[in-house]
């Protein structure tokens, strides 16, 4: 029997919750469709009129744009504060007919009416779910990236969500963290890269584009090296990682011109990050240039009195407002609202920091098109939630997403007519909201496709495909979740019963001419909260997997996560392996297609998959040592390789790399060589390969990592189709922040290149840089 959840969406929890509010607001009020500016706004023009409106504004109306609230259960505390005009925005709103009731209390009750902004975590769609963001990653697509956040953008903007809490730039090099699910892996260069196509998606060409939202790069900076993968613990990160690893798909987001930044939960290097000034004023706004505003994660700006780091709430305030956080985020009432006008009073805190801090939030309320339109069409809303090419946008980015990892004799893909019946196994194999994965809060989850749907929709009546869990997963609890979503963990199986469903499941297998076994954590296992200590296959999984493979049938594992997880045994046992991540709406659809061979593979992994969760972290881009690590074993039982690269994963066709090229082999610093490489598709399938380039620096101020991604490209190629690729190789890919001379550097040395098809790429060059 698949898990069984109740799952009460945050839009029919507001519903419920307020439901006689809803009929009071059946009263009429007018709407104006909410359009952004058809052309970038004048900055100047935009500046004026903050300033024109400061002006106008007193003390106190300036601290309420300094405060958001959550419109989560009690809401008494966010409606009372929006109904005396003491809010700048709402978090946490998603029906259409409450943003209005919002936008009315701010607007008809303020003396100068100025609009709330109302923000939400859309992390990897709306209504519509796209793939997790390491799934995006893994296609090493930007475009599909930007072409996904741009759907995203415009479902949440039709409910009147002006503001996602996307994307997640942390770099995630320890896969117990949990919230590795919401970032692009290990990798600055590819992060960087998605990093940016994610400000364009949500954001459009400018700040104000229609059917845009303003993004919001979070958690500046460092939360991803917390302390054992523990979410929230300390990071200690040293300055040549900050500046080479942890913050650079940040400044990424800065030069794509991000409008907005979240100040992140934990201590960094002991300074909590919203409390940080180095970080949020010296990096972000007097390196960077950062023009847009900062918002503190939910409650870290109170936490800075939790981390003994500020004496009580009024210091709290007064540090973070210091620091550089424009406006604090709370679950009920907050620090700053409580605290900045006593501080302001006392000489604490100048009227002028007030001001200061308050001028972004409302030049980006002015960009938004808050003011002349306010409010949200409801009616309207629907239709565009309802889009079908937002689903077919979703499934094909699924399909781009999907993983490879292995396929011994070609079992992949499937031949549609061979497989009479087949057996589909594993306990989320039918799970819509498993399907979705964990930030998936908004969509319809009854129009999920599941594996199992999918399979069974491909097939028809070609073919007998039943089901069967075999094994139940325990959800964690309790969560932070649990405001939202109602997890109800179906009675547990008896001992006998477990023992009883898996041989049930193995035996389905052997009276089938195929098994599809589909495995991985549920998507409450993984996320905010949700680190793990362990990446062995949840429950009895893996059990489940040697059984089904003891029947002899050929197996092909689906795994549906969004973590590398110990998969040691299937890797020398099952001959197809695909990673299918938590890949959304369509999810089912994608992946049938995938096994079928009416798309092909041609993701690629953006970690390290370690064989054990002893070697983590672990990551392609090490130092070399003494002893390399291809030469000496560091462990005494494990080996020190991965069980997969970084870069990693296969294709129903096959592809050669030929031909590297430099246009030079000696360059001064500061110039650029051209590489060139011939890519073909060797085999007789259309299909996808991801060329990669990287470097190694073989001496120079400090010791380089044994590569380093420097370029990519995901290429598509007909069979037998060849390209000639192009990588430029100059001071951008060349500089990096020398911890031994606490500068940006551009070193004379001799620099390694190799282009391929992973991180292992064995094709090789190299060429010198003279000063
Ligand atoms: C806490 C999370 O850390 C952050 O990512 C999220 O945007 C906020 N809560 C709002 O939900």
């Amino acid at each position: 029997m698949p898990l069984e959840y109740r799952l009460s969406s945050a839009r029919s929890l507001a519903l419920q919750i307020f439901g006689c509010t809803l009929v009071l607001l059946a009263a009429p009020f007018t709407f104006a469709q909410q359009t952004s500016s058809a052309k970038p706004p004048d900055d100047q023009e935009v500046r004026r009129r903050a300033d024109a409106l400061l002006k106008q504004m007193t003390l106190e109306e300036k601290v309420a744009q300094l405060s958001q609230m959550f419109d989560l259960p009690p809401q008494e505390p966010v409606e009372d504060a929006a109904a005396k005009g003491k809010l700048g925005s709402v978090l946490f709103v998603t029906d259409p007919a409450r943003i209005n009731h919002f936008q009315h209390l701010a607007m008809d009750h303020s003396r100068l009416h100025i609009p709330l902004i109302f923000g939400y975590d859309v992390i990897h769609g709306f209504r519509t779910i796209f793939p997790v963001p390491i799934a995006m990653a893994a296609s090493w697509d930007p475009a599909l990236v930007t072409k996904a956040q741009s759907i995203a953008a415009q479902e949440a903007n039709a409910v009147g969500i002006k503001w996602a809490f996307a994307p997640m730039l942390d770099i995630a090099r320890d896969p117990r963290w949990g919230r590795i699910v919401e970032g692009a892996g290990e990798d600055p260069y590819l992060g960087s890269a998605i990093a940016a196509a994610q400000v364009r998606g949500f954001q459009g060409d400018y700040i104000g584009s229609p059917d845009h939202i303003l993004a919001c790069m979070k958690h500046f900076a460092g939360y991803g090296a917390a302390q054992g993968g523990r979410d929230y613990d300390e990071s200690y990160i040293p300055d040549t990682l900050l500046n080479n690893v942890y913050l650079p798909p940040f400044h990424a987001a800065v030069k794509a011109g991000v409008g907005s930044a979240m100040s992140a939960y934990m201590d960094l290097n002991d300074v909590p990050a919203t409390g940080n000034r180095w970080l949020l004023h010296d990096v972000l706004r007097e390196q960077w240039n950062f023009t847009g505003f900062v918002v503190s994660d939910a409650n870290a700006v109170k936490s800075l009195a939790t981390h003994g780091y500020a004496k009580d709430l009024s210091d709290a305030a007064k540090i973070a407002l210091n620091a550089g956080v424009n406006m604090e985020m709370s679950l009920g009432p907050n620090a700053y609202s409580q605290n900045l006008l006593q501080l302001v009073q006392s000489g604490q805190v100048t009227a002028e920091q007030i001001e200061d801090a308050a001028r972004p939030i409302l030049e980006a309320k002015i960009r938004m098109g808050l003011f002349e339109h306010p409010y949200v069409d409801e009616a309207g809303a629907q239709q565009i939630l309802a889009a079908p090419e937002h689903r077919t946008a979703s499934r094909l980015a699924a399909e781009r997403t999907a993983v490879l990892l292995r396929n011994e004799g070609s079992l992949l893909p499937l031949n549609k007519t061979a497989y009479k019946k087949i057996a589909v196994l594993g306990p989320i194999a039918d799970s819509q909201l498993d399907t979705d994965g964990p930030w998936a809060l908004e969509q319809d989850t009854k129009e999920t496709v599941t594996l199992l749907a999918g399979i069974r929709g491909k097939l028809g009546s070609n073919a007998e495909v039943s089901y069967a869990p075999g094994v139940q997963i325990k959800r964690k609890f309790p969560s932070i979740f649990d405001p939202i979503f109602h997890f109800e963990n179906p009675p547990a199986w008896t001992p006998e019963q477990a023992k009883d469903e898996i041989s049930k499941a193995a035996g389905l297998a052997s009276s089938s001419d195929l098994a599809i076994l589909v495995l991985g954590e549920a998507q409450n296992m993984i996320g905010e909260a949700a680190s793990s200590d362990s990446l062995d296959l949840p429950g009895r999984e893996e059990e489940l997997l040697e059984a089904v493979a003891a029947t002899g049938k050929p197996i092909v594992l689906l795994l549906m996560n969004g973590r590398p997880l110990n998969i040691q045994w299937a890797a020398r046992h099952v001959p197809a392996i695909l990673e299918v991540w938590y890949p959304g709406t369509h999810g089912g659809n994608a992946v049938a297609n995938l096994l079928f061979g009416d798309a092909v593979p041609g993701g690629k992994l953006p970690f390290t998959w370690p064989r054990h969760v002893g070697q983590v972290p672990m990551i392609y881009s090490h130092n070399t040592t003494q002893a390399p690590k291809d030469q000496a074993k560091r462990y005494w039982a494990e080996e020190s390789t991965p069980l997969f690269p970084f870069g990693y994963g296969l294709s129903y066709s096959t592809f050669q790399f030929s031909n590297l090229k430099l246009s030079r082999g000696q360059i001064k610093s500061g110039e650029t060589i051209d590489v060139t490489v011939d890519l073909e598709n060797t085999g007789n399938s259309a299909a996808d390969e991801v060329a990669q380039l990287y470097i190694h620096q073989q001496y120079g101020s400090t010791s380089r990592p044994v590569r380093e991604l420097k370029g990519f490209e995901r290429v598509s190629l007909a069979p037998h189709e060849k390209k000639t690729l192009h990588f430029p190789l100059g001071k951008d890919e060349l500089t990096y922040w020398s911890s031994a001379k606490k500068a940006w550097v551009e070193e004379p040395s001799t620099f390694d290149i190799w282009l391929g098809p992973d991180s292992t790429a064995t094709l090789h060059s190299t060429f010198t840089v003279t000063p």
